[in-house]
């Protein structure tokens, strides 16, 4: 499974790369808002200084609504560099430029994901990658787990190449839980990839062994 982080923080994205198991970075407005990144220009800028930190796909969203706007955003974006992937809403007007973007050769990541029929419809236009959020299904009682293995299911029955992201991960088991169901990628705040590696048992015993070997050096 591949990990990539969720967050615009460059700091962030800094040191999951230097943890040498990052494989990409996505990003949102709200990403990008909480950076305080304002202004078009800015925004672009930032997504190159991604691009050159990370060594991964990258995925930018488009602000645009519309079909045509969809298009014409998403094909600045993927001019930025060769890691860009132009993330899509998943609307019918996303659904066309999807396709549009398909048939040029551009990478997609469609984004919004909350069923499998919304998954089935993404991969039909040809979408890379399909974000469903499972932490925002888990917040309102739903099952995000589930809508993970669901998708899986039915692009397996049809061989789709879209990859299942799985989005919106939020703490260690999400990460751990997506990698037995086998999502492609998931993303995960540096946090969640960090508690990952973490074992209260592992601190113990690496504690002890030292103690030990302390213990042996006096006598
Ligand atoms: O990639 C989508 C993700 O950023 C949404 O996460 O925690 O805002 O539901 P969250």
């Amino acid at each position: 499974m591949k990990f990539f982080i969720d967050t615009a923080n460059l700091d962030e994205i800094k040191e999951a790369n230097d943890l040498g198991v990052l494989d990409g970075v996505t990003t949102n407005p709200s990403l990008m808002a909480k950076e305080a990144i304002i202004g078009q220009e800015n925004i672009l800028k930032h997504y190159r200084t991604i691009c050159n930190i990370v060594n991964g796909p990258v995925s930018a969203e488009v602000i645009a609504t519309t079909y045509k706007e969809m298009c014409s955003e998403g094909e600045k974006l993927a001019d930025l560099h060769d890691n860009i992937v132009v993330k899509i809403p998943m609307t019918l007007d996303g659904i066309k430029a999807i396709k549009y973007f398909y048939d040029r050769g551009i990478r997609t990541n469609c984004t919004l994901i909350f069923s499998a029929g919304q998954a089935l419809m993404a991969a039909k236009a040809g979408a890379t990658y399909v974000s469903p959020f499972v932490g925002r299904l888990d917040d309102i009682s739903a099952d995000g787990m589930a809508l993970i293995a669901e998708i899986r299911t039915v692009f397996d029955n049809y061989h789709f190449d879209t990859e299942i992201l799985a989005a919106s991960i939020r703490h260690p088991m999400h990460i751990l839980e997506c990698a037995k169901i086998g999502a492609d990628v998931m993303t995960a705040p540096l946090k969640a990839m960090k508690q990952l590696a973490k074992h209260p048992l592992t601190d113990i015993g690496l504690e002890q062994f030292l103690a030990d070997h302390a213990k042996g050096q006096k006598g």
